[in-house]
């Protein structure tokens, strides 16, 4: 998608679809409703800096056709006194908890209008209410964002994508242009790791998914190693092992290195995905209904590798390395059983009780291997529980963070990525639960606390090391379409892992 700055007045840009904000300025509770407006109720109003575009919606807006709440969708053609061919008003919901991230959705829900509708290119009208590089940037994340559909393989598909996106904004050019850019490499990047994440696993093995993630390296100049069965035996991960020898595909831990000249020695951040390319749940097995998405138990590495791909053409002064433990989970006469003891890299002894548990298998050695690198804050991502989709639903991902300092430099990225997580507890009591009578932990706990259990069992791999779990279990795969996103594969953590690396080398000491 074409992306471009324009500093016109919105009234002079000619354009197929001029898109600006209707905001509702009700501050009560009550849902606005369309309906025409009592004199104690204001109608909605168009939030542009160029009155032409007030104007050319004002008939439609006193007519209380219009309530202005979130991603409600009204077109007018020939508008009045503008150059553009339609004027899409879309509803941003009430003015006064407007901000850069319903911004970000209703941008997506624009471009989501226009798509089946065979129009490729609209303008954006930076609203009044939310002006600078902030809201230009949270646009252009926000279009690509909405622009991407999973239907790759239908022979006739139907969404075609938009095009063109221009950006109408005001004030400084650079800074603009600036916060332009940063946009398009952050949705990019987004939807690289969506692209990864809806390939099913025929066709995104684990040597596939490593090829992806050198190909790219090679784009922007990062630093791709792919190490094979060998190199995992050799360095004695015995956990990620235990997994991949069931499996007739090869695994690959894949190494990406971002390490500026000049950044500091320390920190060095580590991230580390979960990339299970498919989880049958090996001798353990899972039914089979439903069982065809687990195509996307590689979400958490394939966040880590589009993260990887923004922060390489961000350029923040820090060190980030990041490591994808690939394989696939598997049955077969090689696979291992319940009952087996797997060594992990870290020496400690592994019970394996149930085989469906592999996704803290691989991290275990992953996370232990990050330090041995020279991480010194470590952050994974992994679809690994059921457990916290009981809890969490779709709306929310998991975050266990064991440093509470690390987990607040960690909120502010994820408010300002627009990413929504919710803190869940670590402790003691959970680790009780992975004591195991003949090694030094059991792969699953008990029937309660499934994401806890699971965090508590990854944080004796990351030991001292300032660590942070987001369990994406719920939210890698959007379950029903929504205004602003396909449904399909969503692109979460991406974002957040971005801001923060961003900040990481500004806020952290080592
Ligand atoms: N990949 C699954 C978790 C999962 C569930 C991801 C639903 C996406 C949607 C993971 O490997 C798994 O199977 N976890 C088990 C653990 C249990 C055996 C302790 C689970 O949550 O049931
Ligand atoms: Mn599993
Ligand atoms: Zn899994």
């Amino acid at each position: 998608m074409k992306i471009t700055l324009s500093l016109s007045p919105a009234a002079q840009v000619e354009t197929e679809c001029l898109v600006a904000v209707v905001l509702d300025r009700n501050e009560n509770n009550e849902k606005s409703k369309p309906g025409r407006p009592k004199d104690d109720k204001p109608a909605p109003f168009v939030s542009a800096s160029d009155k032409a575009v007030e104007q050319a919606a004002a008939e439609l807006l006193s007519s209380g056709d219009v309530a202005g709440k979130s991603f409600e969708v009204s077109w007018i053609h020939k508008p009045a006194g503008l150059k553009a061919k339609r004027l899409l008003l879309v509803g941003g919901g009430k003015a006064k908890s407007f901000s850069a991230t319903e911004l970000r959705k209703v941008a997506g829900a624009a471009v989501r209008a226009l798509k089946p509708r065979n129009l490729r290119s609209l303008a954006f009208v930076v609203p009044e209410q939310l002006q600078g590089e902030e809201a230009l940037k949270a646009i252009v994340e926000g279009a690509l964002v909405g622009n991407f559909d999973p239907d790759t393989y239908k022979s006739d598909r139907k969404d075609q994508a938009v095009e063109s996106v221009t950006v109408v904004g005001s004030g400084n050019q650079k800074a603009l242009q600036q916060a332009v850019d940063e946009g398009r490499i952050i949705g990019e990047s987004q939807n690289f790791t969506r692209e990864l994440v809806n390939e099913p696993s025929n066709r995104m093995t684990p040597t596939i998914l490593a090829q992806r993630a050198q190909e790219m390296s090679k784009e922007v100049g990062l630093k791709c190693e792919v190490h094979g069965a060998d190199k995992i035996k050799e360095l004695k991960m015995g956990a990620f092992w235990g997994v991949a020898q069931g499996s007739d595909e090869a695994p690959a831990l894949i190494v990406m290195r971002y390490e500026p000249a000049g950044a500091p020695e320390k920190p060095v951040l580590g991230l580390v995905g979960k990339g299970i390319t498919f989880d049958t749940g090996g001798i353990s097995i899972k039914p089979a209904d439903g069982m065809e998405k687990m195509k996307y138990d590689m979400a958490g590495g394939a966040a880590m590798i589009g993260a990887m791909r923004a922060i390489a053409q961000l350029k923040p002064k820090v060190k980030v390395i990041a490591i994808v433990c690939a394989t696939e989970n598997m049955p077969s006469g090689k696979a291992q059983k319940p009952g087996d003891i797997q060594t992990a890299m870290s020496g400690k002894t592994i019970e394996i009780i149930n085989t469906d548990a592999e996704g803290r298998l691989v991290l275990a050695d992953g996370l232990c291997y990050a330090r041995q690198l020279g991480c010194t804050h470590l952050i994974d991502a992994a679809t690994l529980t059921g457990a916290v989709v009981v809890a969490l639903g779709y709306a929310n991902a998991g975050v266990f963070a064991s440093d509470d300092d690390f987990y607040n430099h960690f909120k502010a990225a994820i408010d300002k990525g627009g990413e929504k997580m919710w803190r869940l507890p670590l402790g003691d009591e959970y680790l009780d639960a992975m004591r195991s009578q003949i090694a030094d932990l059991q792969n699953t706990g008990g029937r309660w606390g499934g994401a806890s259990t699971a965090a508590a069992f990854l944080k004796e791999f990351a030991e001292d090391t300032p660590w942070i779990h987001l369990d994406i279990a719920g939210t890698a795969w959007m379950e029903n379409e929504k205004p602003w996103i396909a449904k399909g594969p969503s692109g979460i953590a991406v974002r957040s892992l971005v801001e923060f690396a961003r900040e990481f080398g500004n806020s952290t000491k080592a």
